[in-house]
This record gives C-alpha cells, sequence and structure tokens, in this order.
C-alpha cells in the first residue's frame, strides 16, 4: 500500500486495541497524539530507501514460485520465504523482538514500527504474488495515467476510492483523510457487516506469539492474500491485463470489484494488526 493504505489500516487497528495496548504501544513509539499508529506505518517504507538499508526491501513481500495466477494461487512456506527474509520470516522474526526486553528501546521500536508495517503489506495481495514481481512489471493505465499493476492496488484504487487526485500520488494525503476512512470502516465492522469475516480473520491468532508461531501465522495470512489474486486481481491473467485501463472512468468494471477487495483486505489488515498487537501486549486479541 501507500501512504494512504498503511495509515488506514494502521488506524483501524488503532480503534480495536485494549487500553493496556494503547498504553504499551504509545510508550514504545513515543507518540500519544491522535494519530499515534498512522503517523509510523509507512516509516519502513522511507527506511527502506535509505543507505544501507536495502537488505529490508525484500522483507515487505513474498513470492510463491509456481504457475502464474488464475491458473494457481498457492504459496509454499516455509520454501517460497528466501533465507534473507521476506515478510511471513519478518512478521515473526519482528514479533519476537518486540517482545524481548532485553534489546535496546530503539530496536523494540523500530521492531513495532516494522510489524505495523507488514501486516499492512501482507493484506495486499499482490505481496504475495511472483507474477510479474508483484505486478510491479504490468503496465496499466489507470484513468489515463500510466502506471503498473502493483502501484494501482497500492495507491491509485485507494485514492480514487476517496476521490483524490491524481490518482497515482502520494503526496497530498492528510491526516483527516485516513482518519476519516478508518471511521467509516470501523462503522462498518461495527454494525456487523463483516461479522463473520473478523472471525475468520482471526482464527490464526494464537497465544504465545513467539516467533515460529507468529510465522505460521503470517503463512496464512500470505495465503490467504494469495488466493485474492487468482479470485479477483488477476483473475484476468497479467499479461492480458498488460496495457490496459483498468480506472474508475470508461466502464470502470475492474475497478468497481477491485474497490471491494481493496476495502475488505484494509480492514482485514487492520483487524488483524489490533488481534495481533493485542496479543502481544495484553494477551488477548481484543475480539472476545
Ligand atoms: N518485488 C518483487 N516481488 C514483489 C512483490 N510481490 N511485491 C512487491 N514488490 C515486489
Ligand atoms: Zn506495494
Ligand atoms: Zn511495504
Amino acid at each position: 500500500w501507500g501512504k494512504l493504505g498503511h495509515a488506514t489500516v494502521a488506524s483501524v487497528a488503532q480503534q480495536y486495541l485494549t487500553p493496556n495496548t494503547v498504553k504499551q504501544v504509545q510508550a514504545i513509539l513515543g507518540d500519544k497524539s491522535t494519530t499515534y499508529m498512522g503517523n509510523i506505518a509507512s516509516w519502513a517504507d522511507s527506511f527502506r530507501y535509505e543507505e544501507g538499508n536495502a537488505w529490508s526491501s525484500g522483507l515487505h513481500f513474498v513470492n510463491g514460485h509456481d504457475a502464474p495466477p488464475p491458473e494457481s494461487c498457492h504459496l509454499i512456506l516455509p520454501e517460497d520465504c528466501p533465507p534473507e527474509g521476506c515478510v511471513v520470516s519478518a512478521i515473526g522474526n519482528y514479533t519476537e523482538r518486540v517482545q524481548n526486553k532485553e534489546l535496546a528501546a530503539e530496536q523494540r521500536t523500530q521492531a513495532l514500527k516494522f510489524i505495523i508495517h507488514f501486516l499492512g503489506d501482507i493484506a495486499q495481495p499482490l505481496h504475495t504474488e511472483a507474477f510479474g514481481e508483484g505486478a510491479n512489471n504490468v503496465t496499466v493505465f489507470f484513468d489515463g495515467y500510466k502506471t503498473n499493476l502493483h502501484a494501482a492496488w497500492d495507491t491509485s484504487i485507494p485514492n480514487t476510492m476517496l476521490g483524490i487526485s491524481p490518482p497515482t500520488s502520494a503526496a497530498n494525503i492528510t491526516n483527516a483523510d485516513f482518519l476519516g476512512w478508518a471511521n467509516n470502516l470501523a462503522a462498518k465492522i461495527n454494525q456487523g457487516s463483516y461479522r463473520r469475516d473478523v472471525r475468520r480473520w482471526l482464527r490464526n491468532h494464537r497465544l504465545p506469539a513467539n516467533r515460529k508461531g507468529a510465522e505460521r501465522a503470517a503463512a496464512a495470512w500470505a495465503q490467504d492474500g494469495n488466493e485474492e489474486v487468482c479470485h479477483y486481481v488477476m483473475k484476468i491473467p497479467g499479461n492480458q491485463l498488460n496495457g490496459t485501463e483498468i480506472g474508475a472512468g470508461a466502464g470502470g468494471d475492474y475497478y468497481k470489484g477491485a474497490a471491494e477487495v481493496v476495502e475488505r483486505s484494509i480492514i482485514k489488515g487492520g483487524i488483524r494488526l489490533a488481534g495481533w498487537l493485542n496479543l502481544i501486549f495484553d494477551k488477548r486479541t481484543g475480539f472476545e
């Protein structure tokens, strides 16, 4: 996701943190503002482009190795996660590190910021897909703007859902944008529109959130993101989407379904992030 998607995942999660979790997360982040989660949700993306931090780039996704979608949507873990790491092993690693009181405060802060970011990434279907490097290499047009299918899902579709233009830009996202969207989504959740989904999304949330247990949960999250790629994102094969217009204008059939998948994926990321942080800091998901 771009800045909007990550900050919205984090802000949905913020609404479901237990009081105990809120206290500890605010202390570790050193931020008691109303946007303490959203403020740092994209930190890992700035970090990866700073000198010396290229090692962290591969931690934002996991690529399967089988046939391209929609023929097959299937991750084989741990084989699909290289020794240098992927989003699944990174979630295991940083879940362990944030709980390790022997680490320097700065290290635990970094671990928490990685967790908040990576539970967003793993809910973006194309962060669990190998084809065209997560469709970064699939050129598309979005309401006339030349982009790629990955960036369209990260940024153009979310921006368009909120009426933010241009669709391809992350530059003009305000706190009011992601807080407003997160409030709308929380209202839908609280009205029960996603009740059965919420139960399903938290199925792999277990104590203790140790490294192996965390990796097992993250592997299941990656698998269901990858299934979305076959069901919708690349139901039209990636090579056939290449060069097409997928924006909200011109018919907009692909866009309409995509917006539904994006909404569900952002909520899913937010609910899982809240449940995960509550397990880590309060030994319960908070959705009991
Ligand atoms: N680079 C290679 N594969 C990727 C993916 N699935 N998501 C994001 N970036 C990638
Ligand atoms: Zn992305
Ligand atoms: Zn990322």
